[in-house]
């Protein structure tokens, strides 16, 4: 896809192949006997930035969780690019190109910023980790880090160690980490959190980027209205584990049951 494919990827607008990169069909889960998820059916379509949203407790993270592979659902299917992967183990899910940020915990922060995603990068190609393996100009793993820290726009950092990084750059080499394998699907769960307002935006448009660079679909929580309007080009709204609407975020915005049930007078 090209940029501009990618950038005109808005609802209604035919997609290469019509069929949607990912899919949950009526899925549910509960967790000790509480359903905490229901009858949630979810298409989202390549090359797209799907937000989805909802009040605390609303089912999100678990949503995430079911799609990546950590949690097992009790109900329903998930498809990713037509395939079922309901019952496939993270590890594999990620080979088939379903990717998640990687918390900042998981960072190595004595190492350079480069070498944490270059290791990341060996992992998707099957490389060995050794640590000590000496770094060589053709090492393909240090190439595709290279070009990861420029799409997340902190290339300038490379050498540093990781704990030198403010907090919006750790976000961003979150996202860096997430991306260096080339996911065919981003997921994203609050990228946000935690940053100062001045910071967000930066990071809302390395996320755009992600996309129109690479055309990858990215489905983020994202607790910030105006982000998730800034940067969806449709928003899924949970409620009491269910999925209350999917639309565009004009249309989501007018929808009334939407507005009662939660956005109420915050709009
Ligand atoms: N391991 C668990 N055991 C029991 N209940 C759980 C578990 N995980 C989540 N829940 C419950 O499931 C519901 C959905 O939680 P979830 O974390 O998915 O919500 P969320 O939409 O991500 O919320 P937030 O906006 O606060 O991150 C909540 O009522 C929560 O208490
Ligand atoms: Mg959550």
């Amino acid at each position: 896809m090209t940029t501009d494919e990618a950038r005109g990827a808005r609802p209604g607008t035919a997609l290469p192949d019509g069929q949607p990169i990912l899919e949950t069909r009526e899925l549910g889960v509960a967790i000790g006997g509480v359903q905490i998820l229901s009858d949630v059916s979810l298409s989202v379509r390549r090359g797209e930035i799907m937000a989805v949203l909802g009040p605390n407790g609303a089912g999100k993270t678990t949503l995430f969780n079911m799609l990546t592979g950590l949690r097992r659902p009790t109900s329903g299917r998930i498809h990713l690019q037509g395939r079922d992967i309901t019952d496939e183990p993270v590890f594999r899910r990620a080979r088939l190109g379903l990717a998640r940020s990687f918390q900042i915990t998981s960072l190595f922060p004595s190492l350079t910023v480069l070498e944490n995603v270059r290791l990341a990068a060996q992992a998707h190609l099957g490389g060995s980790l050794a640590l000590w393996r000496r770094v060589r100009r053709t090492d393909p793993a240090l190439d595709q880090a290279r070009a990861a820290l420029r799409t997340v726009g902190i290339a300038d950092h490379a050498d540093g160690p990781a704990a030198a990084l403010s907090h919006g750059g750790k976000r961003k080499l979150e996202v860096a980490l997430a991306i260096v394998g080339n996911p065919a699907v981003l997921i994203l769960d609050e990228p946000t959190a935690g940053m100062s307002a001045e910071d967000v935006p930066e990071l809302t448009e390395v996320i755009r980027q992600v996309r129109d660079t690479h055309g990858t679909t990215i489905v983020l929580v994202e607790h910030r209205m105006d982000v998730a309007i800034a940067l969806a080009d449709r928003m899924a709204v949970m409620h009491h584990g269910t999925l209350l609407a999917c639309d565009t975020p004009d249309n989501v915005m007018a929808d009334q049951v939407v507005q009662s049930a939660y956005l109420g007078e915050a709009l």
